[in-house]
C-alpha cells in the first residue's frame, strides 16, 4: 500500500502538538527546539543579543535626516519658539523634535509621553501600525527561504510601530538635560519591545524602573482570563546615578531614638521648650537614669510642671547627634520626647529635616483612572463623556504625580510632551505651579489629526481649546501659550 504523503504544513502541526514550547508566536524557533531536546544550539557568529526589526536601519537614518519644516505662528510668520513661554506645536512630532533639537538640545528637564499603544483599534488618532503582509514582505530580502519569511512576517505587527518610535525617542533623548528624565506610558501590546528600545537608546543602566498604574476601578466582566486593570509607565534617565524622584513626605508621626549603644559618649543640652513629656509633675535630681548601654546621666537638676520641663535638660550618654544637630533641629521647629523616667530622648523631626519617600512603583486609582480622565476632559471641553473625540486621555492626578516627582527640586523645569492629546500635561504643569509657586514651562506637540467634529475639527484644536478654557483656573490668559504650526520649508 502506498505511503500517504504528509505535507510540510502537516508535519509542522504535528511538531507543534508534540513540542509546543519550541514555537514562538506560531513559528518554529530553532534555539528553543534545541533546548527542549537538551541539545546545544550554536547561533551563527554574526547574530548578537538585541532588538531587531525590519526597517530598523531606515528608522535610525530617519532620526538623522534634517527637518524639512519650519514653525509658523498662527498669523503665518516664521518664528523660532521663545524659551520663556508655554508652547503648543501643531504638526508631526518627528519634525517638531528635529526643530527643537536646534533650540532645546540638552535643555529639557522632563519628558512625559503617551504614544499610541498599537492596539490595532481605530481611535480618532492612528493606533494601528501593523503593516499589510505584502507591503511588509516587499521589504524583506527575497532570497530568504520561505520559512524565514514566514518567521519574519510575525514581526510586521511590531515593526512599523518600532520604526515610528525609534527616531522620536532617539531625538527626545538628545533634548534631555544631563539630569533629565523620561516617562513613557504603555500597555501589554508593545511593553516588551519598548523596554528593549529604550534600553538601546538610553542604555540599560539608565533604566530607572517600571511604574504600574491602576487605570480602572472595575475590570471587564467579559474577560474569562485576567481582569486587566493596569498599565505601565517606563522611567529612564539620561544619567540614572543621582536621580531623585519625590513621592511623599516621610511620616510625620514617627520619632527616632537619639541614644545608640555603639555611639561615643557626649553631652547634649535640650532647650526646655523643645521637649515633650508625659511624666507627671516632679523634680529630677542629677544622676544616672535608665539601664545598661542606653543609660543617660542627667547633669543638671530639672523638674516637670504642668506637663513641661521648667529647665533645660542636660544629658550625658551615647548619642548619635551632636549639639549642632540638636540646635539645627530646634531652629527648624523639630521636637524631642522624653516620656519615661529612663529619660531616653527621641526626636520628632521637623518637615524640613524629615526627608521624603521616593515615588512608589505602584500608582493606585487614587491618582485618577481612565474614567476620571474622560470626565475631566469632557467637563473642560463641554463634551458628553461618551464622546468619541476623547479617546483614552490620562487623568490630571497621574501626570501631576509624575511631574511632581521629577521636578520637586527643579520648580522651573521645562517639560515636553510630544504625544500631547488633550493637553493633560499642560494643565498638570499649571496646576503644579499653582500648588508650589513654581515656574515650570511646557512644550506640547500634537498632530492636527482630523476628528470629523465641527467645533473641534482636529485633535490639536482640542488641545488648544482645553488650555484656553482652563487658563483662567490657573491665573493664565490666552497670551500665555504660544501656538505654532509646522509648515513645509519653502
Ligand atoms: C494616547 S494619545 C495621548 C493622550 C494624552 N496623554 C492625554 O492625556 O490626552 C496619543 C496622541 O498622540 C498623537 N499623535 C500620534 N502620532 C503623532 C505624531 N506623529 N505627531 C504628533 N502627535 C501624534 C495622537 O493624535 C494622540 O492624540
Amino acid at each position: 500500500m502506498a505511503k500517504k504523503e504528509v505535507s510540510t504544513e502537516q508535519r509542522v502541526e504535528q511538531l507543534k502538538a508534540l513540542l509546543p514550547e519550541a514555537f514562538s508566536e506560531g513559528t518554529l524557533n530553532f534555539e528553543r527546539l534545541a533546548s527542549t531536546l537538551g541539545m546545544d544550539f550554536s547561533a551563527p557568529s554574526h547574530e548578537s543579543y538585541g532588538l531587531q526589526w525590519v526597517g530598523k536601519q531606515e528608522a535610525q537614518n530617519t532620526a538623522k535626516t534634517p527637518s524639512t519644516t519650519v514653525l509658523h505662528t498662527t498669523d503665518g510668520v516664521e518664528e523660532t519658539p521663545p524659551s520663556d513661554k508655554d508652547i503648543l506645536i501643531e504638526g508631526d512630532n518627528l519634525e517638531a523634535l528635529k526643530i527643537l533639537s536646534d533650540t532645546h538640545a540638552g535643555k529639557v528637564d522632563v519628558i512625559y509621553i503617551d504614544p499610541p499603544y498599537n492596539t490595532g483599534q481605530d481611535f480618532v488618532y492612528l493606533d494601528n501600525f501593523r503593516e499589510s503582509p505584502s507591503s511588509y514582505l516587499k521589504q524583506l530580502d527575497h532570497r530568504h527561504h520561505k520559512q524565514e519569511q514566514a518567521r519574519q512576517l510575525e514581526g510586521r505587527y511590531h515593526s512599523r510601530w518600532l520604526s515610528m518610535m525609534y527616531p522620536r525617542l532617539s531625538l527626545a533623548r538628545d533634548l534631555l538635560s544631563e539630569k533629565g528624565v523620561l516617562f513613557c506610558s504603555i500597555d501589554d501590546h508593545e511593553c516588551h519591545n519598548l523596554r528593549h528600545l529604550l534600553d538601546e537608546i538610553f542604555g540599560s543602566q539608565h533604566f530607572v524602573g517600571m511604574l504600574i498604574w491602576e487605570r480602572k476601578r472595575k475590570g471587564s466582566h467579559l474577560s474569562k482570563q485576567l481582569t486587566k486593570k493596569t498599565e505601565y509607565i517606563f522611567v529612564y534617565a539620561k544619567q540614572s546615578k543621582g536621580l531623585k524622584l519625590y513621592g511623599e513626605p516621610a511620616s510625620a508621626q514617627e520619632t527616632q531614638p537619639l541614644v545608640k549603644k555603639i555611639s561615643n559618649e557626649g553631652t547634649l543640652r535640650f532647650p526646655k521648650e523643645s521637649v515633650r513629656t508625659r511624666l507627671k509633675d516632679q523634680s529630677l535630681a542629677p544622676g544616672v537614669y535608665g539601664k545598661g548601654n542606653s543609660q543617660v546621666e542627667l547633669l543638671e537638676e530639672t523638674s516637670i510642671k504642668d506637663g513641661g520641663f521648667t529647665e533645660d535638660i542636660v544629658l550625658r550618654g551615647r548619642f548619635i547627634w551632636t549639639q549642632e544637630r540638636v540646635d539645627l533641629e530646634v531652629s527648624r521647629g523639630g521636637h524631642f520626647t522624653m516620656h519615661t523616667k529612663r529619660l531616653q530622648p527621641r526626636v520628632l523631626k521637623s518637615e524640613a529635616s524629615r526627608g521624603f519617600k521616593a515615588l512608589s512603583t505602584l500608582l493606585l486609582k487614587e491618582v485618577g483612572t481612565n474614567e476620571d480622565a474622560t470626565e475631566e476632559v469632557a467637563e473642560r471641553l463641554g463634551l458628553p463623556v461618551d464622546s468619541h473625540l476623547i479617546g483614552y486621555p490620562k487623568p490630571l492626578g497621574l501626570i501631576e504625580t509624575l511631574l511632581r516627582a521629577a521636578t520637586y527640586w527643579k520648580k522651573d523645569a521645562v517639560v515636553l510632551d510630544f504625544f500631547a492629546g488633550t493637553g493633560t500635561t499642560g494643565e498638570a504643569i499649571w496646576s503644579l505651579n499653582q500648588e508650589d509657586g513654581g515656574t515650570r514651562r511646557f512644550i506640547l506637540v500634537q498632530w492636527p489629526e482630523e476628528t470629523g467634529d465641527e467645533i473641534y475639527p482636529t485633535i490639536s484644536s482640542l488641545t488648544a481649546a482645553r488650555l484656553r478654557i482652563v487658563a483662567q483656573r490657573y491665573d493664565k490668559g490666552d497670551e500665555d501659550v504660544e501656538r505654532y504650526i509646522l509648515c513645509t520649508r519653502e
